[in-house]
């Protein structure tokens, strides 16, 4: 029998390489290396049907709009991540978490999209027919345009695509394909970017559009090679904690309109239910008078989110203090305390310090620099801060208070909210016109730190 030939691929860039290497020669990355068996020669099945159909280009001016009309998923918080809807037949790779909710949510979009008449296929490798409807009933009521299969053969499924011709199909997941063309094992690199190409050529070809779930590892990259993300159209993670009810819906990648939008998800007992003001709802759970507390407000796409910061600052009992960081960056913690260290003189290199975003959501805009500064700063001074004030505003290393972008959005957020008193950077409000300022809410400029400070300690 012959040898078997393996290869190597980068799990990070997809790079391919006859030896191993401890460092990646495309990416720079190391120890990304991962041995699999070559594919035989016989062609890919992206390769085969890749020359079907006559391709000949056109002229931009001749491109059809009208081709392009989005549909509605049914879910306008998903509908908004996207960029405005689906776009017909692009591929979209919704990664997250086993157990985070993928099947679910696509289910969901499958009963809207047969509910408007859409033929919809959905494609299980993990479940049986049984499961998905045991899962369907708790989810609602379908109609009968939405088609079920159990199928993990890439080339049984690239069969019924071309006999069906749905306009949207869904394959769950992208893990447990296989092609007949590659010898590895279903979730290996070589398969996964098979069948990525594979789905990518059907989706284009037959003007399908085609969602793929992808369970991510540990290290947060779709399981597999990152070469996924580059070959889709649309990367949607949805993340979240998984104790917690909400789910956030984020976009990575988005061929058709901005990512950094996120939709807002909870988990209820049939499926998931939009949050319609995620703001609200972060906030639910907030103590009264209770000191290193105060409401921030970060901007998520188009959308600004009100969260509550919170830090706890206390004597530490060993030489080194401690600083962790919940929802936030650590360092950027470690940065901003540094900056109250020397500028406002405060001995926190004595004290532990914990940092944390209330409600488990992840957030790293520098806009909330203002909240975490004043949140420690309010526990180490043990005063609380008046609750129905918000601030937000980037920090510098001389401890001045930085504009920042949509200053007016996120005001008529905490107006909406009744906060009554925002601190925001001095620049920012300088740069307002004088009659949105007036609006029920007193706006205090800061131009630094110690002036906030000043304001509301
Ligand atoms: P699932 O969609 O199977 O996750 P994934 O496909 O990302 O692995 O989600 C499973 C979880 O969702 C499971 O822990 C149960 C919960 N769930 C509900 O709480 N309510 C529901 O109506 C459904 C269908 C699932
Ligand atoms: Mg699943």
């Amino acid at each position: 029998m012959a040898k078997q030939k393996t290869i190597f691929f980068c799990q990070e860039c997809g790079q391919e390489s006859s030896k191993w290497m401890g460092q990646c020669p495309g990416c720079g990355q190391w120890n990304t290396f991962v041995e699999e068996i070559a594919s035989s020669k016989k062609g890919s099945a992206a390769q085969k049907k890749g020359t079907q159909g006559a391709v000949a280009p056109v002229h931009l001016s001749q491109v059809q709009t009208e081709q392009e009309q989005r549909f509605t998923s049914g879910f306008p918080e998903l509908d908004r991540v996207l960029g405005g809807g689906i776009v017909p037949a692009s591929l979209v790779l919704a990664g997250g978490d086993p157990g985070i909710g993928k099947s679910t949510l696509l289910l969901q979009v499958c009963r809207n999209l047969s509910a408007q008449h859409i033929r919809t296929l959905y494609i299980s490798g993990e479940e049986s027919l049984q499961q998905i409807k045991m899962r369907a009933q708790r989810i609602g009521v379908f109609t009968d345009s939405l088609s079920v299969l159990c199928e993990t053969n890439l080339e049984t499924i690239d069969e019924v695509l071309r006999r069906e011709k749905p306009q949207a199909a869904v394959v769950d997941s992208i893990q447990t394909m296989y092609s007949d063309s590659v010898s590895s094992s279903p979730g290996s690199v070589a398969q996964v970017r098979e069948a990525t190409a594979a789905l990518m050529q059907l989706a284009k070809g037959l003007g399908i559009t085609i969602f793929i779930v992808g369970h991510v590892t540990k290290e947060g990259v779709v399981a597999g090679p990152r070469v996924l993300e580059h070959m889709v159209d649309t990367v949607l993670y949805f993340e979240g904690d998984r104790h917690a009810a909400y789910r956030i819906l984020r976009g990575v990648k988005n061929r058709f309109g901005s990512t950094n939008e996120i939709g807002v998800f909870e988990m209820q007992e049939n499926g998931l239910a939009e949050v319609e003001n995620p703001s609200q709802y972060m906030l639910s759970g907030k103590p009264k008078g209770a000191s290193g507390s105060i409401v921030a407000c970060s901007l998520e796409g188009t959308r600004p989110i009100l969260l509550e910061v919170q830090a706890l600052v206390c004597r530490s009992s060993f030489g080194i203090p401690r600083r962790t960081a919940a929802g936030t960056d650590t360092n950027r913690v470690n940065l901003l305390m540094a900056v109250l260290e020397k500028r406002l003189n405060l001995r926190l290199s004595e004290c532990d310090a914990y940092v944390n975003i209330a409600g488990g959501i992840k957030m790293n805009e520098p806009a909330l620099d203002l909240g975490i500064v004043l949140a420690v700063i309010s526990s180490y001074k043990e005063q609380t801060i008046d609750e129905k004030t918000i601030c937000f505003g980037e920090v510098g290393l001389s401890g001045e208070v930085r504009a920042v972008n949509m200053a007016q959005q996120r005001i008529q957020e905490a107006c909406k909210l009744g906060f009554t008193t925002c601190i925001l950077p001095k620049v920012s409000l300088d740069a307002m016109e004088s009659r949105q300022k007036t609006q029920g809410i007193t706006l205090i400029g800061v131009s630094n730190v110690r002036e906030a400070v000043r304001q509301i300690l």
